[in-house]
């Protein structure tokens, strides 16, 4: 039975990859029991699997801005990378690119990030690469297993009359469910290289939370459009995160399904 590490095994993804993986022979330690910036325990612990799966993250991407040096430690992993080589599935991020262009992003486009969060996890993606691991790009998750834009939204409908949401900012909302069954799916594949790992079609927060308020039976309308600029934040956003999905043919995949199906499954757990 293939023995399956996941790391960072408390975060709202690999909460969901574990709970696919039911039956399988897993082991998903949380931070506190497995650091992956520790060289000597991860170079242990990966000498049990035969798939990695990381999880693991610096994922507050304002805090990225001030304290990048902590934020690369976690997100170039590269006692990883080294110790998983080809074993290695490694999760990445639309913020690798510039946002520029109206266009989805191919998997081979040129990368640009503009934000220290992003800067952080091309430097993972390039970590990884190097000793032939395969990276995953995802987007925009929310999951019953965390803190999210759609769950905010949840709330927000319920405390205020009206809500005002970035309307310029264009991208594919995942559900983490769905990409955890796309993980198991590509490493039972066998398909190595770089994949995007979100749902089809494309919104804008504001598309989103207006979606959020639909299910809630709420009035679409009271979510208002702003731009990105009425919104200011300490790490830049880019403009256009909707990234393409051609990769998934050589693993013999369809893309996956659209965000708006895959929000309306996931409605009943979040
Ligand atoms: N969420 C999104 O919208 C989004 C978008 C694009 C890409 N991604 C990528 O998708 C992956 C999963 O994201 P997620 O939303 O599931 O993240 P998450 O819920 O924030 O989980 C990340 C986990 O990593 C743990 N962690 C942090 N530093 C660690 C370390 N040094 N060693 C071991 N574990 C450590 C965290 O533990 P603590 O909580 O104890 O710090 C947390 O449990 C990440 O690679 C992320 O960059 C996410």
């Amino acid at each position: 039975m293939t023995r399956w590490l996941v790391t960072g095994g408390g975060g709202m993804l690999a909460t969901d990859l574990v709970r696919v993986l039911d039956g399988a022979d897993v082991r998903a330690p949380s931070r506190a029991e497995l650091d992956i910036t520790d060289r000597a325990a991860v170079a242990e612990a990966v000498k049990w699997a035969d798939v990695v799966v990381n999880c693991a993250a610096w994922t507050a991407v304002d805090d990225a801005e001030t304290d990048e040096e902590a934020a690369l430690r976690v997100n170039a992993p590269v006692a990883l990378a080294e110790a998983a080589g080809r074993r290695l599935v490694h999760l990445s991020t639309d913020y690798v690119f510039s946002g520029e262009g109206a266009e989805p992003w191919p998997e081979d486009a040129p990368t640009g990030p503009i934000n220290a969060y992003g800067r952080t996890k091309l430097a993972g993606e390039r970590a990884v690469l190097a000793h032939h691991g395969t990276i995953v790009r995802t987007a925009w998750l929310y999951g019953a297993h965390g803190p999210s834009f759609v769950r905010t939204m949840a709330r927000l409908e319920r405390s205020h009359e009206v809500v005002r949401v970035v309307a310029d900012q264009h991208g594919q909302p995942t559900w983490t469910l769905d990409l955890a069954r796309r993980i198991v799916d590509l490493v039972g594949s066998g398909a190595q290289g770089v994949f995007h790992g979100t749902n089809s079609g494309a919104t804008t927060w504001h598309g989103l939370a207006q979606e959020v308020f639909r299910l809630l039976g709420a009035d679409p309308e009271r979510v208002r459009p702003v731009t990105s600029e009425a919104y200011p934040r300490p790490a830049a956003r880019p403009k256009n995160s909707v990234l393409a999905h051609g990769g998934w043919a050589a693993a013999g995949l369809k893309p996956m399904r659209d965000w708006r199906e895959a929000l309306h499954d996931a409605w009943p757990e979040l």
